[in-house]
């Protein structure tokens, strides 16, 4: 329900976007929209939300806690990658597929409606879980780590 809802959204919300009259433009936007709301058909979707904290720093310093995000390069957005590549990894490792989706964030404040998403919290991703068709077990050749790494003296 919450999904079909977000799904509609994220799909009207990309109709509304200017276009050229090339054919290329269209067919992008259609791809756009395909791949921002496919996720109303999984199994599973995860929506992954955060909100930033207040640091050790930030309580003994004199600079607003946007301004050291911005000085920091968003430790908060990088946190919340990380935790979304784990889910990822562990996903994987069990043998589902997943998909990383902000394409839907199109409709952001209207999916946090929906979802019921209140500030300060904010929505960060979905993540889309399935269940494979196949499972790509091709291994690479393993490298050597000496000729993939650059070693500065
Ligand atoms: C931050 C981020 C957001 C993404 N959002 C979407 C998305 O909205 N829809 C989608 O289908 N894939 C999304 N992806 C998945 C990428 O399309 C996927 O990583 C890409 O297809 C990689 O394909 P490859 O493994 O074949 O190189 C996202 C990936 C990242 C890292």
């Amino acid at each position: 329900m919450y999904r079909i809802a977000s799904a509609i959204e994220v799909a009207n919300e990309i109709a509304k976007m200017p276009e050229s009259s090339t054919r290329l433009s269209k067919h992008l936007k259609n791809q756009t929209a395909w791949f921002s709301t496919f996720f109303r058909d999984v199994p599973m979707l995860i929506a992954l939300s955060g909100r930033s904290y207040e640091t050790d720093l930030e309580r003994g310093v004199k600079i607003s806690p946007d301004d050291l995000d911005k000085i920091k390069n968003y430790p908060d957005l990088q946190s919340s990658g990380a935790s979304i590549q784990n889910l990822l990894l562990a996903a994987t490792e069990e043998g589902y597929g997943t998909c990383w989706m902000t394409g839907p964030l199109y409709t952001r404040e209207k999916i946090q409606s929906i979802l019921k998403i209140k500030g300060p919290w904010k929505l960060i991703s979905f993540v889309a879980i399935s269940n494979p068709k196949e499972i790509s077990r091709k291994v690479k050749e393993k490298r050597n780590i000496a000729d993939e790494m650059v070693i500065l003296d």
